[in-house]
This record gives structure tokens, C-alpha cells and sequence, in this order.
């Protein structure tokens, strides 16, 4: 098997060039049958074109340059918190052309290292091997070694295995379709250099296009070793052109992540019904159910057990804690030792201190509960700081919202809100305070007392159920 081994090793010559990375993304993606851009669409919830600049960061990059063609104001507008280079080809006239487009921002210094939009699993450490060969030759090259090699781009080898061109499949001839290793688009050159090849390509060929491949015949001819790296996997090199090869690679992605889970110590029930979309921190002995879903940031501290069917998003669990199944949380922090759910909803700015227990259809926004304190059943929490030991009975509503500006109230240690309270905000009931249940509170409660609005409960003598009238139809 041909690989990294087979270049010049001279690693003492190897001189540090700052990096440029292109990524080239003006393709059209036209079978993806969408109006998103093909780079914007999401893999693990974030842009094909996303995962491939936060590879791209992991080498420390002087600068990425995107090449942007079509849906180009889209595709800006989704990476303007990104510092990137942008060159625009208006006409898609192959993959050299397309690199041409951002060589003049590149010092011919700099080492080029080129990638694809649309090939967003290609992992940091094997560019950085390839970063590395190209410090000791001139060209270095990733490939791929199919099962099935149709549409790539094949290399040719001579009888010492030396890489001496590429061909593309519509040129190829059958023999060179025969050949099972691949070309994968990523490679490797410096800037002064790559730009005179660029200049020289030509477009007589099958596609009528200015093809970067040719780069590799051009340097081997004029006497340029070629440094070729074999891809590890195939997966990682995988480009994306429908929604089935997307489908694939969220698969692909999918699996990483659980393994990765699985390996830190989780366990996870079916790690095909576990979907990781951002980081995961874990701590020891952590048990997570089918269908869950993780998104952005997640800290699960140890021993803590996810149930059936949640969706947490940026959320920090501690230690002990059990979600129980079809629990939503968002934004929000949770102590050791609570008990969330089933069916809680948590949602940006909930704090929840240690043994907290939020019980089915409660919903928590932007307030704090302290340690011990329980809402167990219907009830809604927003813009409140509930202090320790406090139970919220069921039904329970902080009325936050007036129509244009929302109040906070105020649950101090030890009160007990009786079932049905409605608690218009601002509002603030005290230290061991008992709110009737079904009460209506728009002024504070003191505090270690019984506060509640209730209509007086009356009984009517003689009052009589109305009948049904002869002439109704039945409904
Ligand atoms: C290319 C390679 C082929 C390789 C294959 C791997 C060439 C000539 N061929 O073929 O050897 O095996 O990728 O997937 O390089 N792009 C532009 N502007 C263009 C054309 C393409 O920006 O004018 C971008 C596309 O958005 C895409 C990438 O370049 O990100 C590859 O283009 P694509 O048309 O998919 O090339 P392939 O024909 O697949
Ligand atoms: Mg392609």
C-alpha cells in the first residue's frame, strides 16, 4: 500500500511556511433539489462549509480563503462571524480555475492547502500530515483507496509506485478506470509554484474545464517528486451531492460521536439512535437512552442518566441527576442530584441548585430554583428566584408578563405556593409564607404566614341542573 512513507523523508529540511488554506465551494450542488446553497447545508446541524473551516482552524491557518460562486450573498451571510477571504468565480469553470480565483491574495510563500465544501469529514490530524509532507516536497497529495471508484479522479502510479498524474474519469481509459485509487481534491503545494501550473492548465479535455489535477502531471514532469498520503478511511473523505450521500455522512458522523461517547465510558442503549450535534462532555458512568438528542455544548456530569427521547441544547448537568424520558432543555444549568421530568421543558437562563425537582409539563424560564425545591406538576416558572426548600404546587403560574414588560417574583426559602396559585408579577412571597391554593397574589405575602384571594366558597339551596330541551336534536 503506497504512503507517506514512500516521499523523501528529510524531515530536518523542512522548512515552516505559513498555511493558506482554499476551500473551494462555487459548485452549484444542483441535485441536492434545494435553494440552499450546497456548502449551507446541515450536517450535525452545522453547515457543510462549517465543519470543513473548523478543520481548517485546527492547523492554525494564516488566513482561509473561500471560492464562492453560486448563492454566494447566502453563503456570506451564514459565515460573517467568520474572519475569511472571499473570491468569487463567477463561472464555473473547473476546480483550477476555481483555486486561480484566491491565488492573488496568497504571498507566494505562503503553503497552499486546498479542500472542498462539500467534503466536511476530512479530520484535522490527517491535514496535518499532509501539511507536513508538503514541507518536504513540493506536492502532496491525499488519496483514497475505493471499494468503488467511479467519478473520482484516478491516480496514475508508475512501476515504482511513484504518483505521476491524475486522470479524470470521463478522460480516463478503461485501464485507468480499473485503478482503485482515488484522488480526493485535497492537496498540497506552495503558492509560487502552484500559481505557474495554474497559468499554465489548459481545457482540452472530456468536461471542458480547467482542471487542478493537471497540477500533478505538470510538477511531475518538470521534475517535482509528489508526496502522495492514503487516506485512512474512506468515510472521511466523502464528498456530498444529494440528500442521500448527506443522509449517509450524517450516519457516518453520527457513529463517530457515539463511539467516541461510548470509549469516554458512556453508555448508550443504541448508538444508532443517539445524535450528537456539537460537543459532549462526559463524566464516568453516564446513561443515555434512544433518541437522544445533544446540541451545541453539553456537560453531563458523572452518574447522570438521560431517559428516552430529550433534546438537550447547551445545558450542563450535575453529577446523580436523572432526566427522565421527553424532557427538553435549553440554555440551562442543573445541579447534582435533581430529578427532571418526564416531560419538563427547561429553557434559557434555568438554574437549578442541588436535589431540585421538576416534575411533568413544568416549564422553566430564566429563574433560579435553590437547593431541595420542587415543582412538580403544570406549572410555569419565568423571570422568578426561588429560594431553597420551596414547593410549588401544582397548576402553579408566575404571571410575568404584562403585555409589554415582563416582572420578576420573588419565592423565598421555605414558602409553600398551594396548588392553583397565580402569582402576578412583581411580586415577592416571604420565608416560609403558605399561599391557598387557587389564589390570585398581586401583593406580597409576608412572610411565615397564610395569604390567599378566594371568593367566599358559597353552596345555593335549591338550585336546580337545567334539563335538556324536548325539541334538540341530539347532537
Ligand atoms: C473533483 C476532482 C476529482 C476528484 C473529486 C473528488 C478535479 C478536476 N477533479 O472532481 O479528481 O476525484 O473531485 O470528489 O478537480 N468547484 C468550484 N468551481 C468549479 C468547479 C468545482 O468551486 O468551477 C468546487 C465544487 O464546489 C466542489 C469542488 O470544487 O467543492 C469539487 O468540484 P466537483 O465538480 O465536485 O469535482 P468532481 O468532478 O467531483
Ligand atoms: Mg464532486
Amino acid at each position: 500500500m503506497p504512503s507517506s512513507r514512500d516521499t523523501p523523508s528529510a524531515a530536518s529540511e523542512a522548512v515552516e511556511q505559513p498555511l493558506s488554506v482554499v476551500i473551494l465551494a462555487a459548485g452549484q450542488g444542483k441535485r441536492m433539489r434545494s435553494d440552499l446553497p450546497k456548502v449551507l447545508q446541515p450536517l450535525a446541524g452545522r453547515p457543510l462549509l462549517q465543519h470543513v473551516i473548523d478543520t481548517a482552524r485546527q492547523l492554525s491557518p494564516a488566513a482561509i480563503h473561500v471560492v464562492y460562486g453560486h448563492g454566494g450573498e447566502q453563503v456570506q451571510a451564514a459565515m460573517r462571524h467568520e474572519a475569511l477571504g472571499w473570491a468569487l468565480q463567477a463561472e464555473q469553470k473547473g476546480t483550477g480555475h476555481a483555486l486561480a480565483q484566491a491565488m492573488p491574495a496568497i504571498p507566494d510563500g505562503h503553503l497552499v492547502l486546498v479542500l472542498y465544501g462539500d467534503v466536511p469529514l476530512v479530520r484535522a490530524e490527517t491535514l496535518a500530515e499532509l501539511v507536513r509532507l508538503a514541507g518536504r516536497a513540493p506536492l502532496a497529495l491525499l488519496t483514497v483507496v475505493l471499494e468503488d471508484p467511479t467519478g473520482y479522479g484516478r491516480i496514475l502510479r508508475d512501476a515504482a509506485g511513484s504518483v505521476r498524474a491524475i486522470v479524470e474519469q470521463k478522460d480516463a481509459s478503461p485501464e485507468q478506470r480499473a485503478v482503485r485509487e482515488g484522488n480526493t481534491g485535497v492537496m498540497a503545494m506552495s503558492a509560487g509554484l502552484l500559481r505557474g501550473y495554474l497559468a499554465g492548465l489548459r481545457s482540452d479535455n472530456a468536461q471542458g474545464e480547467y482542471y487542478l489535477t493537471d497540477v500533478v502531471g505538470m510538477a511531475v514532469e518538470s521534475g517535482l517528486a509528489v508526496a502522495p498520503l492514503v487516506a485512512a478511511t474512506e468515510s472521511e473523505v466523502l464528498g456530498v451531492n444529494d440528500k442521500l450521500q448527506l443522509a449517509q455522512l450524517e450516519g457516518v458522523h453520527r457513529r463517530h460521536c457515539a463511539e467516541a461517547a461510548m470509549r469516554a465510558g458512556a453508555t448508550l442503549v443504541d448508538p444508532a439512535r443517539f445524535d450528537q450535534r456539537g460537543e459532549l462532555i462526559l463524566g464516568r458512568d453516564v446513561f443515555i437512552d434512544v433518541n437522544v438528542v445533544f446540541e451545541g455544548r453539553v456537560t453531563l456530569g458523572d452518574r447522570v442518566r438521560v431517559g428516552p427521547h430529550c433534546v438537550l441544547r447547551n445545558a450542563s448537568v450535575g453529577a446523580d441527576t436523572q432526566i427522565h424520558s421527553h424532557c427538553v432543555l435549553d440554555s440551562a444549568e442543573v445541579g447534582r442530584d435533581c430529578q427532571l421530568g418526564p416531560f419538563a421543558r427547561l429553557r434559557p437562563g434555568a438554574l437549578l441548585g442541588t436535589e431540585v425537582h421538576i416534575g411533568n409539563f413544568v416549564e422553566i424560564k430564566n429563574s433560579e430554583l435553590g437547593e431541595g425545591s420542587k415543582a412538580n406538576h403544570l406549572t410555569y416558572l419565568g423571570d422568578a428566584t426561588v429560594g431553597a426548600g420551596v414547593n410549588v404546587g401544582a397548576g402553579s403560574i408566575t404571571c410575568n408578563y404584562d403585555g409589554a414588560n415582563k416582572h420578576r417574583t420573588v419565592i423565598e426559602d421555605g414558602a409553600f405556593i398551594g396548588s392553583g396559585s397565580m402569582l402576578v408579577a412583581p411580586v415577592t412571597i416571604g420565608a416560609g409564607a403558605t399561599t391557598g391554593a387557587g389564589s390570585t397574589l398581586t401583593k406580597d405575602a409576608p412572610a411565615g404566614k397564610l395569604t390567599l384571594s378566594r371568593a367566599k366558597q358559597l353552596t345555593i339551596d335549591g338550585w336546580q341542573r337545567p334539563a335538556k330541551s324536548p325539541s334538540r336534536k341530539p347532537g
